[in-house]
Formats: structure tokens, C-alpha cells, sequence
């Protein structure tokens, strides 16, 4: 019920934390819950979108009604969303994608020994700016995807956002002072500002995730409208 204002769109959102094995029972991941991710997943839902959601490491059950697309790491998590991009017209990027992964992933299960032990972690790709390069390189006319990112800083939120916006080539950031009271992971509130290329779109009081996923949707909706939209 109520107005559908992204009927017939298709928006996938990824959520929860990456996780990167090292061995067949050792892994490293992050304190993301995919609370944030779900909520946006469920009211693009409730707006009417058909609804993509790729989902590693999560605490609680994602949305109904929505597709869900399991994934691990960071390197599975970039296929999902890449395969899915020349279908989609909207992506939220809100998973924690862990920034490293192990270099090696060994088959079997490691043995302890009496020495120091050196874990090499390589980077993982920037999916998000993946997605900006890959939108960027399509040709005029082809369906071009509003892109989402969320950013989670402790300082200078509005510029690190800024930067983020422009060096993953975003139409929106969503950045939150993870050192806010209210914010963060884990908890059902939030504390976020929305900036956009001309610099700061909304800065939102403390809501809930739920809250905050419903004004970021609306701004997507006005967004990306066929006409009158501002993008
Ligand atoms: O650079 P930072 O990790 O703070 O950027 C956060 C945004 O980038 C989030 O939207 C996150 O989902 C996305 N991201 C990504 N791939 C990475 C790291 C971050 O898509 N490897």
C-alpha cells in the first residue's frame, strides 16, 4: 500500500559485512549487522522497485519479498553485483566491504606452531568505484544506473564524503559519523547526511534505520523521476 513511486525499477542493494577466509574454519569480516542495507532493501520494496539484495554476513533475516543473493567475500560480492549492473536502474552500496582480504587462502586447516605467524593481506577491489568506472564508460543512451554509496567516517565527514562521491564517480553519498551517538553498527538508529555533487542534499536527525532508509528512497525516487527529477 501507498504510493509506488519506483514501480517497474529495478534496484539492487548490497548489505552486511564481506568475509574473507583464510583457512576452511578461520576467517576475517566486521562488525557490519546489514541492518542499514535491509532497511533500504525493503522500503526501495515497499516503493514499488523489484528488489536485488546481495547479501555476505549478516545478524538478522533479511526482508521478504525481495531477491536475495548470498555471497561470502568481497571478490564474490563484486561478481553479483557486476554480472546484474546492465539490468538495474538504481544500486545502494551500503555492505562494509573489507578493505583486504588474505593473499593465500589455504585448503587446509592451518597448524599452530611455536612461531610467529604473518597473515599477507592484499586489497580488495573497490566495488563501488567499479561500478562508477563501469557507468561511466557506457554509451550515451544505454540504461545508466543511479549510483548510491555510503561512507562511514570519524572525521571530517563532509569532506572525506565529498571525495568518496567524486573519486567513485557516485551520484549520491551517505555518510554517517560512526562516532555519533545513535549511529553506527549494530543499533537500530542512525545519524546520516546525504551529499550529492553540488555538495550537501539532506542532513537527517537522529532516526531509525528504517526512517532513514524510507528519506534516503524518497530522494532516489525524485531522483532518478523521468521527468522533473534533478539528476
Ligand atoms: O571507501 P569506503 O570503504 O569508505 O567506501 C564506502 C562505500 O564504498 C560503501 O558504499 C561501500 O559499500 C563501498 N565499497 C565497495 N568496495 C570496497 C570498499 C567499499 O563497494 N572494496
Amino acid at each position: 500500500t501507498g504510493p509506488k513511486p519506483l514501480a517497474g525499477k529495478r534496484v539492487l542493494v548490497t548489505a552486511g559485512g564481506t568475509v574473507e577466509r583464510i583457512d576452511p574454519v578461520r576467517y576475517i569480516t566486521n562488525d557490519s549487522s546489514g541492518k542499514m542495507g535491509f532497511a533500504i532493501a525493503e522500503a526501495a520494496r515497499d516503493r514499488g522497485a523489484q528488489v536485488t539484495l546481495v547479501v555476505g554476513k549478516a545478524d538478522v533475516e533479511p526482508p521478504n519479498g525481495v531477491d536475495v543473493v548470498a555471497v561470502r567475500s568481497a571478490l564474490e560480492m563484486r561478481e553479483a553485483v557486476m554480472e546484474r549492473l546492465p539490468d538495474v536502474d538504481v544500486v545502494v552500496k551500503a555492505a562494509a566491504v573489507a578493505d583486504y582480504r588474505p593473499a593465500r587462502q589455504a585448503t587446509e586447516k592451518m597448524k599452530k606452531s611455536a612461531e610467529a605467524l604473518t597473515l599477507e593481506l592484499v586489497p580488495n577491489p573497490d566495488i563501488l568505484q567499479e561500478i562508477g568506472e563501469w557507468k561511466a564508460a557506457r554509451e550515451v543512451g544505454a540504461r545508466q544506473p543511479f549510483i548510491i554509496g555510503f561512507a562511514a567516517e570519524t572525521t571530517d565527514v563532509e569532506k572525506h564524503a565529498l571525495d568518496k562521491l567524486k573519486r567513485k564517480k557516485c551520484d549520491l553519498i551517505v555518510a554517517n559519523d560512526v562516532t555519533a551517538e545513535g549511529a553506527g553498527f549494530g543499533i537500530d538508529t542512525n545519524v546520516v547526511s546525504v551529499y550529492g555533487p553540488a555538495g550537501l542534499v539532506e542532513k537527517l536527525p537522529l532516526l531509525s534505520k528504517k526512517d532513514v532508509a524510507g528519506r534516503i528512497l524518497d530522494l532516489i525516487a525524485v531522483s532518478t523521476r523521468p521527468t522533473g527529477g534533478n539528476k
